[in-house]
């Protein structure tokens, strides 16, 4: 379903601040895989999403979506592929617009329908029955303003939204970061009964190294622009977060070793 290939990314080449974001990656997902991105503070989580969404086009290396080749389609012409939800609550719905011209939007862009804008009586009924899996009470605030909801509804509403287009692709990046821990054990569970009911291929950033092993089917760990650890199925099952925490001291003890054996 997705296929990343020979993908490098520097930023500001050539200049002092010149950062390798992204070495040579290699990444191959499945119809239905669930992964589960972990890594520290830069290692290029987020830049990985974006050359997979097309707001960054790599200086090398090439993206398949579905087998179609997509490195130079433009942010625009991926997002009937993709749905992404961001870690901020405020980025994937219009503050000004109630819920159900929210979904109304969302609604409309999936490539399959006609391009037509609007709340019908039917649709109404139809958003009703998808807010009432979310469990939030929403389905009888249809007309209230996105704004007045709080970040867990309004995440709860951008994941919704973001499978309405049915993609070949869905992307969370650290989309429960900035909710309290009630509200992120939420929208965990519907993340994963969402991913689990629509079998879409997904890939969730999470800082949260215990909800990287409870959700997906895949794990990978990514550090300085390299995917270092790719792990799945039952092998993943077993893992701890203590393996996960060895397993990384010993990729890059290794990884520093050779480096030191090479400039010796
Ligand atoms: N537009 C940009 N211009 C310059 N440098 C950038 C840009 N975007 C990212 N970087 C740099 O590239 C590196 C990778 O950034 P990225 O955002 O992918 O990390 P991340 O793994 O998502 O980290 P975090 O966990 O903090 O979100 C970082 O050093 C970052 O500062
Ligand atoms: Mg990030």
């Amino acid at each position: 379903m997705l296929k990343l290939q020979d993908i490098s990314v520097t930023f500001n080449e050539g200049t002092p601040d010149e950062k390798k974001a992204l070495k040579n990656i290699q990444l191959e997902l499945k119809q239905g895989e669930f992964v589960t991105v972990i890594g520290s503070n830069g290692a290029g989580k987020s830049t990985l999403m974006n050359i997979i969404s097309g707001v960054l086009v790599p200086d090398v290396g090439d993206v398949y979506i579905a087998d179609k080749q997509v490195v130079h389609l433009p942010e625009y012409k991926r997002s009937k592929y993709i749905g992404r939800v961001f870690q901020d609550p405020m980025a994937g719905t219009a503050p000004s617009m109630t819920i159900e011209e929210n979904l109304a939007m969302a609604y409309s862009r999936n490539k399959k329908r006609k391009l037509k804008l609007g709340v019908t009586k039917q649709r109404k009924k139809l958003f009703k029955e998808y807010l009432e899996t979310l469990n939030l009470g929403l389905e009888n605030r249809l007309t209230a303003k996105v704004g007045l909801l709080s970040g867990g509804e309004r995440q709860a509403l951008s994941l919704l939204m973001s499978t309405f287009t049915e993609p070949n692709i869905l992307l969370l990046d650290e989309h429960t970061a900035a909710l309290d821990p009630s509200r992120a054990e939420l929208i965990t569970n519907l993340t994963d009964q969402i991913v689990k009911d629509s079998g879409l291929t997904t890939l969730m950033i999470t800082h949260n190294m215990q909800q990287a092993l409870d959700l997906g089917s895949r794990l990978i760990m990514m550090d300085k622009g390299q995917i270092i650890f790719d792990v799945s199925g039952k092998e993943k099952e077993k893992l701890t977060v203590e393996d996960l925490m060895r397993e990384f001291q010993r990729i890059r003890g290794e990884q520093f070793g050779s480096d030191r054996a090479i400039l010796s």
